[in-house]
């Protein structure tokens, strides 16, 4: 084959992959919010914390996992940041949740609930509602655990 009919089908190649890029993004269009979409493609402070001051640890109910860590200064929480398994709301649902609680004392973060987080996503589809409840209830181990010994919840989100 000659270059430039490889190049040709590269082109063709690269041109597939947008096209199809673009009908999943309408198609996302339809069922999740712009603030989901961008924050499942672009999430914020993913990633393991080694000097976390503590962490939480849940497994839900669809299998998949979400692991938060917080580390504090006295019982504000001064970064945060999560890792998962999960499927592409649960991405959107752990960067918003982590940008949330920044700042905030433990306190006032065990006071958000599933839904002020589907509220900032604005809105996520009933058949996702469970990913923001795996990502609160993986904060509120976590503020659990910071009142005692580490533990895992498992089943509850
Ligand atoms: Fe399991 Fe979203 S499908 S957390």
């Amino acid at each position: 084959m000659a270059d430039h009919e490889q190049e040709d089908g590269y082109d063709d190649f690269d041109a597939f992959v947008a096209q199809l890029q673009s009908e999943i993004d309408e198609q996302a269009r339809t069922i999740y919010s712009e603030k989901v979409i961008q924050e499942a493609n672009n999430p914020r402070h993913v990633g393991s914390m080694p000097d976390a001051t503590v962490r939480g640890l849940v497994h839900g109910w669809c299998g998949d996992t979400m692991e938060f860590f917080l580390r504090l200064e006295g019982d504000r929480i001064v970064e945060a940041a999560f890792m998962t398994d999960g499927c592409g709301p649960t991405l959107a649902c752990g960067s918003m949740l982590t940008s949330m609680v920044h700042g905030l004392s433990m306190a006032e973060a065990g006071e958000i609930m599933p839904d002020d987080l589907i509220a900032a996503l604005d809105g996520l589809p009933e058949e996702s509602e469970h990913c923001a409840t795996l990502a609160v209830s993986t904060l509120q181990n976590a503020i659990f655990n910071w009142h005692g010994p580490p533990r895992e919840a498992t089943g509850s989100a």
